[in-house]
């Protein structure tokens, strides 16, 4: 089936001391959403941003903010998120113990709510929440830095996600994160991802505009 791909550029591989800038580039060069990491030294080995430098990156653009919580109990901390303008909040299944009302508390504060699963992490995780799901998230490298290699054989579970998706009468974003490139995403787009987040492969290439326009030429043809 063919979809429109929303590309959400992952900030973590901007320049840090030109954020601002790289974030209007990259919106200016045909983003659609910005992808925001926030990891916390605990439940991934890096440490990241807050939600002040995320305001500020609101200030910088009127594109979705796509936010990712690589933290533990993320519960207390999306109050703070939602309030400086993030769009989708997304908690990992695995840092949360009551994950349904977690959701709950995003769509009660405004936002959409999203579910990352590990590579490791099987679909059965979000299964009984799908109905409070606005995007479910497949991480395809182990979460925590961004430069990683694609895992492979995630493509099968992509594919099982968007026939899960596709049961619900409802839209949900089904987005892929970890090692996508123009080399691959044709290749998540084909298994079913409507959203896919890329850092290095967008913020490493000389031209973000010809990164971005050329990842969607493969995603057109490849669905032609
Ligand atoms: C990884 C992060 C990703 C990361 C992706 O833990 O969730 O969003 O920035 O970076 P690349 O595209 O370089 O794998
Ligand atoms: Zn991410």
């Amino acid at each position: 089936m063919s979809r429109n791909v929303t590309i959400a550029p992952s900030i973590l591989s901007a320049d840090f001391g030109r954020m601002a800038e790289d974030v209007s580039a990259v919106a200016q060069a045909g983003a659609d959403w910005i992808h925001y990491d926030v990891m916390d030294g605990r439940f991934v080995p890096n440490i990241t941003v807050g939600p002040d430098v995320l305001a500020a990156v609101g200030r910088a653009t009127t594109l979705p903010l796509d936010v990712h919580l690589m933290i533990v109990e993320p519960e207390r901390h999306i109050e703070a998120f939602a309030k400086t303008g993030a769009e989708y909040i997304t908690v990992h299944a695995e840092a949360t113990t009551h994950l349904h009302r977690t959701l709950q508390a995003i769509h009660q504060l405004g936002c959409k709510a999203g579910v990352s699963l590990n590579p490791a992490t099987g679909l059965d995780a979000v299964q009984h929440v799908i109905e409070e799901l606005d995007l479910l998230l497949i991480m395809t490298v182990n979460p925590g830095f961004g430069g990683q290699k694609f895992i492979g054989p995630m493509v099968p579970k992509i594919s099982d996600a968007r026939e899960l998706i596709d049961s619900i009468d409802r839209e949900i974003h089904l987005e892929v994160d970890g090692g996508i490139t123009v080399a691959n995403i044709a290749e998540v787009c084909d298994a079913g991802a409507s959203a896919i987040v890329s850092g290095t492969g967008i913020f490493k290439t000389d031209s973000y505009s010809d990164t971005i326009a050329d990842m969607r030429r493969r995603v057109a043809s490849s669905q032609s």
